[in-house]
């Protein structure tokens, strides 16, 4: 990538996701790398500027992290945020408050110096967000203090001619009014070109997919789901037919999914080999009910049906949809990649000895989709909930059979149907029936019943890795439980899932 680049050097704040997500937001285009980071890793023609993030450590403790001064010679200008102003204070020769009570939340902050450059265009006087044990008391020599608080004397400095910037308060965060504004200005002073967006990560994508791959062969699994949906037009797009696509139909997908992705993928004339193995999972699943086992067994039979597939097209190359998100939580920041088992049912098989060609490793989610939307994915798939790879085997507690599999499916159809029709399916982050492995009384007509019981999981969530239930309406609800109990045979009863996440998780196994 010959993209102009942002350096962030994490030192561990929870908020240096953020600062990406902002600079992206304004079209800059920014990499985290771990706080130890020395200048030959992150310098280059490239590289306009650096920004050090806020981190739980103090300065003035033996062991904290620290910044290699070979990058305050590359020559770039650099902002500390926090950690990042007080270690560049502390280096430069200012004087530090150390503190052992640590302030939280909102502060208001005084601009003391209109003229300052990174804070242009705020106000005199506004709320920013502050999150810090130790202040910086005075600045290093050279240095311009420009803003302040009433704990914080020095909540801005700047030293113009060396171009070093810091900052005690957090503009990544929203609660900071202006706060874009401030990565605004500092984006202006490293002479950033603010020109990321889809077009252009697309063309230069492209281009970086041929010339890794060359001539050599690609294997992709398709899923469905939104990063290998797009991660496979990419790559499409960049080298057409030396890619293949392979969609292994688990059967134990939703319903009609193989059908689904066939007709989205229809107009692109992409090499997919559809391969429907439902009667080998259905028969390795057989008589299992542990989860883990039903998991682990999936897993490793689509690995050998995906093996076969892939030597049969005598693949050179793997390509994966692994997002930005799963890089930075998997690594440790610019370590090796490891994708996350969990949540990569299809994951690498080590010993397939491919090189792997990941075009998304840079993207979040909502760049992800989109990309997607550029390169022509139908919206249907663009906003689709993920689905697990274990598929629907870890929504049937128990054993998982081809006839309890029917049943879920309808259900849990007509559940994503209502969903859709009532403008709840995109308000939502995952949304599935579930099959309970419970017989309840019902009565249906004159007649008595006693049937399996369903439950329907709706879920908001940022991340997954916590979420909440999502407060559909009453209506909805009935509407969804009447039309299951009438339309689906083998389920007489609904009931809908308040537990958040945690204590519980999404799945139910
Ligand atoms: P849990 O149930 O752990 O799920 O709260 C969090 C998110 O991960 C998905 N999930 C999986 N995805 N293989 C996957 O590919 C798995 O084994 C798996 N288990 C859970 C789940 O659907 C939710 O989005």
């Amino acid at each position: 990538m010959h993209h102009e680049r942002i350096a962030i050097l994490d030192y561990g704040s929870q908020y240096t996701r953020l600062i990406t997500r902002r600079l992206r937001e304004l079209g800059a285009f920014g990499l985290v790398y771990g706080p130890g980071a020395t200048a030959q890793e992150i310098g280059g023609p490239d590289l306009k500027g650096v920004i050090l993030s806020g981190g739980p450590n103090s300065v003035m403790e033996a062991g904290a992290p620290d910044l290699d001064p070979a990058i305050m010679a590359l020559g770039v200008p650099i902002l500390g945020i926090c950690y990042g102003q007080q270690l560049l204070a502390r280096n430069l020769g200012g004087v530090l408050h150390r503190s052992s009570r640590r302030e939280y939340g909102k502060a208001m902050v005084r601009i003391s110096d209109p003229e300052a450059l990174l804070t242009q265009g705020m106000e005199n006087e506004q709320q920013v967000w502050m999150s810090h044990g130790d202040h910086v008391e005075k600045a290093p020599e050279g240095f311009k203090v420009t803003a302040h608080t009433r704990g914080v004397p020095v909540a801005a400095m700047e030293d113009r001619g060396r171009r070093i910037y810091g900052i005690q308060f957090h503009p990544e965060v929203t609660h900071t009014t202006h706060g874009s504004k401030v990565l605004l200005n500092f984006l202006h002073v490293c002479g950033m070109k603010l020109d990321w967006n889809t077009g252009q990560f697309i063309e230069e994508k492209t281009k970086a997919i041929r010339k890794q791959v060359g001539k050599g062969r690609v294997v992709l699994g398709l899923s469905g789901g939104v990063d290998s949906s797009v991660a496979a037009l990419l790559l499409h797009k960049a080298i057409g037919k030396q890619l293949t696509c392979v969609f292994v139909d688990t059967g134990v997908m939703r319903k009609d999914e193989m059908l689904q992705v066939q007709e989205a993928f229809a107009p692109f004339d992409m090499q997919v080999r559809w391969v429907d193995a439902s009667r080998e999972f259905f028969s390795a699943l057989e008589g299992v009910s542990d989860p883990e086992q039903k998991r682990k067994i999936i897993g490793r039979t689509f690995i050998e049906i995906f093996d076969k597939e892939a030597q049969q097209v005598s693949a050179d190359f793997l390509a994966q949809g692994t997002l930005y998100p799963d890089v930075i939580e998997s690594s440790g920041i610019g370590g090796a990649v490891l994708v996350k088992s969990h949540h990569n049912v299809g994951g690498l098989p080590e010993t397939m000895k491919l090189q792997l060609v990941e075009p998304l490793r840079e993207l979040f989610k909502d760049e992800v989709r989109r990309t997607g939307l550029a390169l022509g994915l139908p919206e249907d798939m663009v906003w689709r909930h993920p689905f697990p790879g274990p598929g629907l085997a870890v929504r049937i507690p128990g054993c998982v059979t081809p006839d309890r599999v029917k049943i879920l499916q309808k259900a849990d159809a007509i559940f994503i149907e209502e969903l859709k029709a009532s403008g709840w399916y995109r308000n939502t982050s995952q949304c599935f029936a579930v099959l309970l492995p419970v017989m309840t009384v019902g009565i249906m007509g004159d007649e008595r019943t006693y049937e399996n019981m369903c439950a329907l999981r709706a879920v908001t969530s940022e991340d997954f890795m916590t979420a909440d239930w999502a407060r559909l309406p009453h209506d909805l609800l009935e509407k969804v439980a009447q039309r299951i109990v009438n339309e689906v045979r083998g389920i007489n009863r609904v009931v809908f899932d308040i537990t958040s996440k945690p204590p519980a998780t999404i799945e139910y196994e």
